[in-house]
């Protein structure tokens, strides 16, 4: 085990701060204050760099050609892919999918292992909090083959309720599909408890990591998890790749996903051999550059240490439920014992959108609306909520501002 590193001071925030060239963007003179990391992160210098000289210096299709470039293009593309098996500790580089983000990670599952497996009358489970892109590929699924979508209900804390997970289970459950931190709450699930519970009735899960792989170290191996999805826009990488990991002997069972160039071993007219994988599952040429920039966000978020990343943040997150609790009229929506990422509340004052475009004005970006996740909403019967979400290089100071926009916000509409 390597040494642990000291905390993260206020003098390595505002060098990290310093790598971000869009945090010094101004607003009304001063920098931007930027609370809507869980819609998409900033990129640091590194991964624009990256992105940059793969285009000036590498560009070339991967595991085609025989020639410099290409060589060098499907060595760095394959560095990556070794660079996210470390970052999530998967057991093999090989289970490690290219994907264009976690909604397409789990299209893929739905319209793969659902296809082959489930049948009329047979059950998903999910949660009600999902993010709609953990709900609606398992509706069109559950839709083309006559399955049922059940539901884990949370409480008004917007934590699951454990105890019922477990009776949701029958013999008709071919799986389990669950986030492991809500866009639209912050709540951090059991996902590891989960597991073991689903595992013990046969059932595989699969984890929407999405707002999880920014915030706390991830190791697949731990959790137990069949499939864990993600996005590299928002762990400080670019837009348009994502990841799919997936337990090997459940991916060497699946059909592929789309067929095309680079997921076969040969074609004729009369019959199509598959590619092994990870390849089974990356038909047409993938986003080069995105998964080399990929890679050098990992290396970023490697070099600072995902375990101060979720130290800092989770202060972070406590100063900033203590700013807005001290806001007349914000109401907290999700306040469970633990949280990551997302701060949504709602006030007496103003209606979200209200919210959301007077902090704008003010220099505070943060997101309003439904958060992709409109049964949140009705859950705690409200139409959309402000949602501040944080990332490592936010500060006391941004949350301060926030909570002065809002106070701004009151007075505006008293
Ligand atoms: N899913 C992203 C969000 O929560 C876009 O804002």
């Amino acid at each position: 085990m390597p040494p642990r590193r000291p905390p993260l001071t206020t003098a390595d925030i505002a060098r990290i701060r310093d790598d971000f060239p869009v945090l010094h963007v101004r607003r009304g003179g001063k920098d931007l204050v930027y609370l809507d990391n869980a819609a998409t992160s900033q990129k640091p210098r590194l991964v624009i760099d990256t992105e940059r000289h793969y285009y000036e210096a590498q560009n070339a299709n991967v595991h085609r050609g025989m020639h410099y470039l290409s060589e060098i293009a499907t060595n760095a593309y394959e560095e990556a892919r070794k660079k996210v098996q470390r970052f999530i500790n998967a057991p093999l580089t090989c289970e490690v999918i290219f994907t264009r983000g976690t909604t397409e990670s789990i299209n893929l599952v739905a319209q793969t292992f659902g296809r082959q497996n489930l049948h009329e009358g047979d059950e998903v489970l999910i949660s009600a909090m999902e993010h709609h892109s953990n709900i609606v590929p398992w509706q069109m699924l559950c839709e083309s083959c006559g399955a049922k979508l059940k539901v884990i209900p949370i409480n008004e804390r917007g934590e699951l309720k454990m105890d019922e997970f477990e009776k949701l289970i029958s013999p008709r459950t071919k799986i389990v599909s669950v986030v492991h931190v809500s866009n639209a709450l912050g709540t951090i699930n059991t996902v590891k408890e989960i597991c073991a519970i689903a595992h013990k009735h046969g059932v595989p899960v699969l984890v929407d990591g999405a707002q999880a792989v920014p915030h706390l170290p991830i190791d697949v191996q731990d959790i137990g998890c069949d499939f864990y999805a993600f996005s590299g826009h928002k762990m400080c990488g670019p837009t348009g790749i994502g990841v799919l990991f997936g337990r090997a002997e459940r991916l060497n069972l699946m059909p592929p996903f789309m067929g095309g160039g680079d997921m076969i071993l040969s074609v004729t007219f009369e019959k199509t051999t598959y590619n092994g994988l990870p390849y089974k599952f990356e038909a047409g040429t993938p986003n080069i550059a995105g998964v080399i920039a990929l890679g050098a966000a990992i290396d970023y978020l490697d070099g600072i240490g995902m375990d101060r990343i979720a130290a800092y943040e989770h202060d972070l997150t406590q100063y900033g439920t203590q700013v807005l609790q001290s806001i007349e009229g914000v109401k907290m929506i999700g306040t469970a014992r633990e949280k990551a990422g997302a701060l949504s509340f709602v006030m007496e004052s103003a209606h979200a959108h209200d919210i959301g475009q007077l902090l704008s004005d003010q220099g505070v970006a943060i997101r309003a609306g439904h958060h992709c996740a409109q049964p949140v909403m009705q859950c705690f019967g409200v139409p959309a909520t402000a949602r501040a979400s944080l990332a490592f290089y936010n500060t006391k100071e941004d949350l301060d501002a926030l909570g002065a926009a809002l106070r701004k916000v009151n007075e505006v509409f008293a």
